[in-house]
């Protein structure tokens, strides 16, 4: 099946489409984001597949402008020292008696084993990067959230 996606290398590509063929474009753009987001090492946040139908826009906003105001649970920023002085942040995806799997990235994480631990306590800076919104406009800050809502 011929993609618009695989055929456009440029804006001046996007411009010779039809209207139609627009709708088409955006609809194969939205499946390539619902499926880059949906596979797991995507987001070191919570997966966001479904995130719009369990917050508002305004949560949405507030989770991309002030990522630190609110932590989702289970998703909460540790800090974590080691006892050669080693300092780690991230996500913890594992806090068993013998070790503790912190995820610093999407695709990185760091075993320790828990006698190695001098200390390991919250952070208060969310992993999620704050300055997004600087990076882009108004416009796109608004299709972003409208994207993130209509993921359901
Ligand atoms: C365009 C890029 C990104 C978007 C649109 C985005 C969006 C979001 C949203 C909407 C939430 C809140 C989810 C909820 O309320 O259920 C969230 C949380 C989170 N995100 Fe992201 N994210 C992005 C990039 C990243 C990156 C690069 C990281 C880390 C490397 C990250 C880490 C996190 C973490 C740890 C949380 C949960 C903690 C918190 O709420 O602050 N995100 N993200």
């Amino acid at each position: 099946m011929g993609r618009y996606l695989e055929m456009i290398n440029s804006p001046a590509d996007v411009k010779l489409l039809t209207q139609d063929q627009l709708i088409t474009l955006a609809q194969e753009i939205r499946d390539e984001l619902v499926t880059a987001l949906s596979k797991s090492g995507g987001h070191l946040g919570p997966n966001l597949t479904s995130v719009g139908s369990v917050r508002t826009e305004r949560d949405l906003l507030e989770a991309v402008v002030y990522p630190s105001a609110s932590f989702v649970r289970g998703y909460e920023p540790m800090i974590l020292v080691t006892k050669s002085g080693e300092q780690l942040g991230g996500v913890l995806h594992k806090d068993a008696p013998d070790e503790v799997v912190i995820a610093t990235g999407p695709e990185t994480e760091t075993r320790v084993a828990r006698a190695e631990i001098a200390e390991l306590r919250p952070g208060t800076v969310s992993l999620m990067p704050q300055g997004l919104d600087a990076q882009m406009s108004p416009q796109d800050l608004a299709d972003l959230i409208a994207f993130l809502k209509s993921m359901k």
